[in-house]
């Protein structure tokens, strides 16, 4: 995903969970009086960090957002300006010892919908842990398990998909299939270092207005989309829409209600 104004149109169902999470969890977290330093890993557009991040925080703080996609950090860096933010490129699952980019290292560090791209999860903890003070705390948010994931395993076993998503389990997040996802975390996390202040995977449920609303929201994260020749990508996606329906509840109005487990980790880096 590297289209960031496709995706700053089409993230209402992220924006709104990141608002949830964040008004439940910023209060329970421990705030210095000064000084904090803020990383967010997988900032995308930049939209969630500038605009619901940071007006949260309970003081100015100095933010920095970081993404894999350097098409994803200009377009932050291009359209939220701040003399407090800055944003990076960075892979969070391959980087090797980040705090040589990061030297004085983050005393919170936040991520949302991101994780669930990452494959090797505990190199990416042991990175985040890295990132992180002594005394910090991370929350990490993503998709523990989402019907999407198996409406991409359907797509693949098609004859005329089949080609352009051969790689389908890279895809795949790691927590989909394990019967405790959270659990699972839980173990990688405290393996890594960390302290669990607390891990769950709860349901949440988001509900589409209308399919075309579905629709760009999958074109805005799909990662196979792009490999697709351009006059083929319409049939492709409402091939995704037809698997997913057959997977999720459809309402009669034209509505369609998304039920997904999101994955939420309250970390802490021990002195
Ligand atoms: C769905 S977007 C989420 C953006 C934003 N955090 C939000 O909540 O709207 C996921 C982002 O994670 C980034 N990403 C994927 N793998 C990553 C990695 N290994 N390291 C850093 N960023 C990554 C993608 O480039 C993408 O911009």
């Amino acid at each position: 995903m590297e289209d960031a104004q496709l995706y700053v149109s089409a993230n209402a169902l992220q924006r709104r969970d990141a608002l949830v999470v964040l008004t439940e969890y910023l209060p329970q977290m421990a705030w210095q009086e000064e000084g904090e330093n803020i990383l967010d890993i997988g900032c995308g557009s930049g939209d969630v960090t500038r605009n619901l991040l940071m007006p949260l925080l309970p003081r100015v703080e100095q933010v920095t957002g970081v993404d894999i996609s350097q098409e994803m950090v200009s377009f932050a860096s291009k359209t939220f300006q701040h003399n407090t933010l800055a944003f990076r490129q960075l892979d969070i699952e391959r980087t090797v010892q980040p705090r040589q980019t990061f030297p004085d290292g983050f005393s919170k560090v936040f991520s949302f919908y991101c994780l669930h791209w990452v494959k090797d999860q505990p190199r990416c903890l042991n990175n985040i842990y890295q990132l992180l003070q002594p005394g910090g705390e991370a929350l990490l948010v993503f998709l523990a398990h989402n019907p999407l994931f198996s409406m991409y395993q359907n797509m693949s076993e098609k004859i005329e998909w089949n080609k352009y998503m051969q790689d389908v389990s890279n895809f795949i997040p790691a927590y989909q299939y394990k019967s405790d996802p959270a659990q699972c975390m839980a173990d990688v996390a405290e393996e890594a270092g960390f302290e669990i202040i607390s891990c769950e995977a709860p349901q949440f449920e988001f509900v589409f207005e209308n399919i075309n609303y579905l629709k760009n929201a999958i074109k805005a994260v799909n990662p196979f989309l792009k490999r697709i020749p351009t006059e083929s990508q319409d049939a492709f996606l409402m091939d995704c829409l037809n698997e997913l329906a057959k997977l999720k509840t459809q309402q009669e109005d034209g509505k369609t209600v998304a039920r997904y487990n999101l994955m939420i980790a309250h970390l802490l880096r021990p002195e």
